[in-house]
């Protein structure tokens, strides 16, 4: 492994499952192996690897290394163990769609054999495909998504929905890599990305190792900046599309408004794995996270112990909002959706 986020995968198997563990990041660029799925459930809890694409890699390569691990030769048993391992891997994370969607097409390409040995090496062909497919799908996605951006764009982005959140390449920093790729100057505003800072963590220490041109900012600053005519374009990815709504980082909702009020298109980059158009925005679970996290930063008090705190991990934006889901099949304006 090459200790440089540009040539390496979020994620990967080499004899077992190892991930880039974000929590250490920006300090420490840290490749870990996954010996148990108590510690897959642990990472993707923790937040050790996260964004919805990376997530989708996650679910499928968890029921590989649930396959590896078992002792079983039975395939009927071994099926039933698969399943009971896509259940706690499904339910470590609620929003993102990618989770469940990877875990079920590893256990979907396991069901289709009839021997122990096929089922393991089934469910491992199926997560390197979703692993390779979400690199290439990223990079078709930039392209398309890159025409929408002129040369000299001040882009401001929310969270991380780069390389670090998907396999590589990423989403929304896809297109701006794809733009700067066709030749164009493109300046990033980062959102800080209260309370866990995947923007300061991650996004701007993804950008920077590539020598990408990229200013931080807190999320608290967007409205003042596109006020001030500093922002010509918003855009960000997703975590899961029902047919009314884009599910992303909490705060993305206010750019989205901002973004409305100083007439600025507000683009969302995801691959087609993250649509979900059978539900509605209410039918979807939004995460509830620790209080801790609002809490102290590096076992540093900021708020009272005792203080009551509502921790939502992503909020809803409408789709009115949106002036363009960006996808490997083109970029769609709402209410026009891709055909899924
Ligand atoms: O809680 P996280 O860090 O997993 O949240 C991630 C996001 O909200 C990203 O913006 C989203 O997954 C898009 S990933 C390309």
């Amino acid at each position: 492994l090459t200790l440089s986020i540009c040539d390496s995968r979020t994620i990967w198997w080499d004899d077992g499952l190892w991930l880039i563990d974000q929590t250490r990041l920006p300090v420490e660029l840290k490749p870990i192996k996954m010996h148990s799925m108590k510690e897959l459930i642990e990472a993707i809890v923790t937040l050790r690897v996260r964004g919805a694409p990376a997530l989708g890699a996650a679910g499928a390569y968890g029921i590989a290394l649930a396959a590896q691990l078992s002792p079983s030769d039975n395939p009927f048993e071994l099926l039933q163990e698969l399943e009971i391992a896509g259940q706690m891997i499904k339910s470590a994370r609620p929003t993102a769609v990618n989770l469940s969607w990877g875990a079920d097409r590893a256990l979907k390409a396991a069901a289709s054999q009839d021997s122990a040995q096929g089922i393991k090496e089934a469910a491992l062909r199926e997560a390197e495909q979703i692993a390779e497919e979400d690199i290439a799908i990223n990079m078709m996605l930039g392209q398309k998504g890159a025409l929408l951006l002129e040369d000299g764009d001040r882009v401001l982005t929310h969270c991380n929905a780069g390389r670090l959140a998907c396999v590589s390449w990423g989403t929304a920093l896809g297109v701006i890599r794809s733009a700067v790729q066709m030749g164009k100057e493109i300046h990033v505003y980062a959102c800080e990305t209260r309370p866990l800072h995947q923007g300061s963590r991650l996004t701007a220490w993804e950008l920077i190792q590539e020598g990408l041109d990229v200013t931080l900012i807190c999320e608290s600053a967007s409205g003042s900046l596109m006020r001030q005519g500093k922002i010509d374009k918003a855009i960000v990815g997703a975590d899961r599309i029902t047919r009314d709504a884009v599910f992303n980082k909490i705060g993305t909702y206010n750019h989205a408004v901002l973004a409305r009020a100083h007439s600025l298109p507000f683009y969302v980059a995801a691959p087609l794995s993250t649509f979900d158009l059978k539900h509605s925005e209410m039918d979807i679970t939004i995460e509830e996270r620790g209080a801790e996290e609002l809490c102290s930063i590096g076992g540093v008090q900021l708020a009272p112990a005792n203080v009551r705190v509502y921790n939502p991990a992503f909020d809803a934006t409408p789709l009115d909002l949106v002036t363009g889901l960006i996808t490997e099949k083109g970029v769609f304006r709402p209410p026009l959706m891709p055909p899924i």
